[in-house]
C-alpha cells in the first residue's frame, strides 16, 4: 500500500495541513512538541480507530474544535486508488470509504493497513495481555475474513456471562453462555495459534538479526484456559463456582497471552528497556511481513522517533532491513538522523517539516 495524501483538520495541533506522500522512505523531521507524532496518529486512526497514543476523546481533537477530520487516499495493487474520511468528536464518528458512507469503523481499519513502532511500543512487550491480543486480533481481522464475527460473538456472550454472574445465578443459568463461549472461543483460539505459527520463521529471523545476543526465540502461547488439558466447556464448567463469587469470568481466549522467550533471557530475567524495544520492532516488523504473505503486499510503516529509540546500530539494521522491501514508510525525527549518512543517499524520497502547526515540503536528501 502506498499513501499518497493526507489530511488532517483540527487534530491536536493542526487547524489544517495536506501531505502528498512519496513510495519509499518519507522523513517528518520538527522541534519537539511540533506535531510530527500527530501527522503518525492520523494515519494510524484510520488504520486501527484509535491513536498510539490513546481514544479520540483523549486530547485528539484539537482544544477549542468540536472534532477532527482526517482524510487519506492510497494505491493498492499498483494501480487501485483508494479514499477514507473520518470525522470523530471523541464521542461521535461518522466514516467514508470510497466516496460510501461507512457503518463501522472496522470497515476502514480493514480496508487500510499500517504497522507501528513508536515510544510506548515496548508495552508489547512489557505492557499488560492485552496489548498482544490486540496485536494478534489486528492481523487476525485482516487475514480472516470470519474471525472479526467470531471475536464479536464471543465478546458479546462474555459480556451478557459477566453481568449474569454478577447476579450469583444458578449454576445451569450459565448454560447458553457457556456453549456460546466454547464455540466461538476455541475458533478464535485455533486462529490465533495458526495465526501464531505462521508469524513464528518471521519472528525467529528477525529475532536472530536484532537480537543475536539473546540466543534462541523461542514463541509461547497461553490460550486463555490449560488447553492441553481440557476443552474450553469442561474449563468453563470448572471454573463457574469461582467465577460466581469473583463475578466475571476467569478462563478464555480474552485470557490469552503470547511472548517470545529468549534463550538467554531465562526464568525471571527481565529484558532491558532496549532490548524490549527491540523485541516489540521485532513483533512488529514480523506482523508486516506474514501481512505481505498473506495480502500480498505492504502495509504502510510508520516508525515514530526511531533514532531516539535504538543505537545507531540497531537503527541501521532496521532501515537497512526495511528499505531492502517495497514497503512505504514514514519516519519522524527531530533532526534527520545521522544514521542515514550511513544509507544510500536517495533512500529519503520526501521530506516534510513541522512547525507551529504546519507543514513545510523539503527537497528530499539526507542534509
Ligand atoms: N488537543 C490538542 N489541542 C491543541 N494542541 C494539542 C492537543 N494535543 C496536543 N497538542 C499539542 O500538539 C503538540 C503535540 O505534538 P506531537 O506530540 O505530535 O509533537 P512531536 O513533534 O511528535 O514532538 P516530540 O518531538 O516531542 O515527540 C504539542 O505541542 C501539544 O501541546
Ligand atoms: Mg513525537
Amino acid at each position: 500500500m502506498q499513501l499518497d495524501r493526507l489530511g488532517l483538520t483540527d487534530l491536536r495541533a493542526f487547524r489544517s495541513a495536506e501531505l502528498t506522500f512519496a513510495p519509499g522512505f518519507n522523513l517528518i523531521t520538527g522541534a519537539n512538541g511540533a506535531g510530527k507524532t500527530s501527522v503518525l496518529e492520523a494515519v494510524h486512526l484510520i488504520a486501527y480507530a484509535r491513536s498510539f497514543r490513546g481514544r479520540v476523546r483523549d486530547g485528539l481533537v484539537r482544544h477549542e474544535a468540536d472534532a477532527l477530520e482526517v482524510f487519506l487516499s492510497w494505491t493498492q495493487r499498483e494501480s487501485e486508488t483508494r479514499r477514507a474520511g473520518l470525522r470523530h468528536s471523541g464521542t461521535e464518528w461518522s466514516g467514508r470509504l470510497d466516496r460510501q458512507p461507512v457503518s463501522t469503523l472496522t470497515e476502514l481499519c480493514s480496508a487500510f493497513a499500517a504497522v507501528c513502532f513508536e515510544p510506548g511500543s515496548h508495552l508489547l512487550v512489557s505492557g499488560a495481555a492485552e496489548e498482544r491480543r490486540r496485536f494478534l486480533d489486528w492481523s487476525l481481522f485482516h487475514v480472516e475474513p470470519d474471525y472479526l464475527d467470531g471475536w464479536r460473538r464471543y465478546a458479546r456472550a462474555l459480556k451478557q456471562r459477566n453481568r449474569l454472574l454478577k447476579s450469583r445465578p444458578e449454576p445451569r443459568a450459565l448454560d447458553p453462555w457457556d456453549r456460546e463461549l466454547a464455540v466461538t472461543g476455541e475458533m478464535i483460539t485455533r486462529q490465533r495459534q495458526l495465526y501464531l505459527d505462521t508469524l513464528r520463521p518471521y519472528l525467529d529471523a528477525l529475532a536472530r538479526d536484532f537480537l543475536p545476543e539473546l540466543g534462541v526465540a523461542e514463541l509461547e502461547f497461553r490460550p486463555g484456559w490449560r488447553r492441553e488439558q481440557m476443552p474450553l466447556s469442561d474449563a468453563l464448567v470448572m471454573a463457574r463456582e469461582g467465577d460466581v463469587a469473583q463475578g466475571f469470568g476467569s478462563v478464555g481466549p480474552h485470557r490469552a497471552d503470547w511472548r517470545l522467550r529468549f534463550e538467554r533471557l531465562p526464568g525471571r530475567a527481565a529484558p532491558s528497556r532496549g532490548q524490549e524495544k527491540l523485541i516489540a520492532l521485532v513483533y512488529v516488523l514480523a506482523q508486516a511481513e506474514a501481512f505481505v504473505e498473506e495480502q500480498g503486499e505492504w502495509p504502510v510503516v510508520l516508525l515514530d522517533d526511531l533514532a531516539s529509540e535504538l543505537d545507531v546500530d540497531h537503527q541501521a539494521r532496521v532501515l537497512t532491513r526495511v528499505s531492502a522491501t517495497p514497503a512505504q514508510v514514514l519516519l519522524t525525527a527531530t533532526e534527520p538522523p545521522p544514521v542515514l549518512a550511513t544509507m544510500p543517499s536517495d533512500l529519503i524520497r520526501a521530506r516534510f517539516h513541522v512547525e507551529q502547526g504546519q507543514v513545510l515540503v523539503r527537497d528530499p536528501g539526507p542534509g
